[in-house]
């Protein structure tokens, strides 16, 4: 299949790469390189033998022409969209930016999609987007584990710029689906996306860093003196968040799998989570154990957004496609992520 990866030189976009190129797939990449590396694609490139070709663009989903212009040439079936800004912090400072970048260009990217219906190829058929756990906001005691009918109450503009992209792609189906056109979409609702290719290749490189896994390695590398519990006071066990980490080769999988069942005329949801979930001060004993060091912590005040609970009911996608984590241990989650931050201390070089 023609897939075109937004996002493609970012952290789960790369992974999701990976996969498809495994799988035979003949992969665009489209990406600005704000957040991305150009290193990834390089590195993935090796990886595109055996009849699959990885080709890149470097462009914005927000320039609508540009967009269509390579749906059409590419003559692209299935679109899988990850390109978005990411932090739930950064989005409280900043919401215009989330909806510029997530809200907008995601309206901008399907404008191109429907637009490619008018080409010689039949256009895109499927869409699979990159939603988040954060557009459930934070879901009372009694609907955790979350399943997809929970309520979406999103609490940051993060979650919210996400949310209104699901919507927008359920309007298109239906409106495609009455106007006889075969397109599909499903939204993949992510937890806490966690560790790194098993081989070693590519891995997690945000600049800045924000998220608890990589931040508790780089302070067990000594790369930071210290790092701060983002409150201790939530009402959980041990006063901590807790979140639901999943390995990024899973969801990859994930993404292959609801990408080759996908039914054309429907939009569906899923929650890519493992299903239970650890809390802050869990996850920083495990780094402790895996990396064989001890972390400076102290306590600091609450991260204006972050719900305290968040947990996958991942049943759904079991149950329809068959699709389970396989990494449900978080030794085993972090252990990849600790392998690549060892081999490359520095991240990519680009
Ligand atoms: N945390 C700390 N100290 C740190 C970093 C994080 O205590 O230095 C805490 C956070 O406050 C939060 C937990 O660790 O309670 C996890 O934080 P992350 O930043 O790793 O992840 P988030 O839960 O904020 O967000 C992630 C993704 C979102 C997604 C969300 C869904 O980045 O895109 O999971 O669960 F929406």
């Amino acid at each position: 299949m023609n897939v075109m990866v937004t996002g493609g030189a970012g952290y789960i976009g790369s992974h999701a790469v990976q996969r498809l190129l495994a799988d035979g797939h003949d992969v665009v990449v489209v990406d600005n390189l704000f957040r991305g590396h150009a290193e990834a694609i390089e590195l993935l490139r090796t990886r595109a033998k055996g009849g699959s070709r990885l080709s890149f663009e470097k462009r914005d989903i927000s320039r609508t022409d540009d967009i269509e212009a390579v749906l059409r040439e590419r003559r692209i079936e299935t679109i899988m969209h990850f390109a978005a800004w990411t932090y739930v912090g950064e989005s409280v400072q900043n919401p215009m930016e989330y909806y510029a970048n997530n809200t907008a260009g995601s309206l901008s990217l399907i404008r191109a999609c429907e637009r490619s219906w008018s080409g010689g190829h039949g256009g895109v058929k499927r869409f699979v987007f990159s939603s988040t756990a954060a557009t459930y906001g934070e879901p009372p005691a009694d609907r955790v584990p979350i399943r997809e009918d929970c309520p979406q109450l999103p609490i940051n503009p993060y979650g919210a710029s996400k949310l209104m992209v699901e919507r927008m792609l359920a309007d298109m189906v239906s409106a495609a689906t009455r106007a006889g056109r075969e397109f599909g979409s499903a939204c993949l609702r992510y937890f806490n996306v966690a560790g790194s290719d098993r081989t070693g290749l590519i891995g997690e490189d945000h600049d800045p860093e924000t998220h608890l896994i990589p931040i508790a390695i780089q302070a067990a590398m000594g790369k930071r003196s210290e790092m701060t519990i983002f409150g201790a006071d939530y009402p959980t066990p041990d006063g901590t968040c807790v979140r639901d980490y999943v390995h990024v080769e899973d969801l990859a999988d994930a993404h292959a799998t609801v990408m080759e069942a996908m039914r054309l005329g429907r939009s569906v949801a899923y929650n890519l989570g493992i299903g239970r979930g650890y809390s802050v001060r869990e996850v920083i004993s495990a780094v402790e154990r895996v990396t064989g060091r001890q972390i400076a912590v102290k306590s600091g005040a609450r991260r204006a957004g972050d719900p305290p609970v968040l947990y996958a009911d991942p049943s759904k996608i079991a149950d329809e496609l068959g699709w389970r984590a396989s990494y449900i241990d978080l030794d085993q989650i972090i252990a990849t992520a600790w392998e690549w931050m060892r081999k490359h201390p520095e991240g990519y070089r680009s």
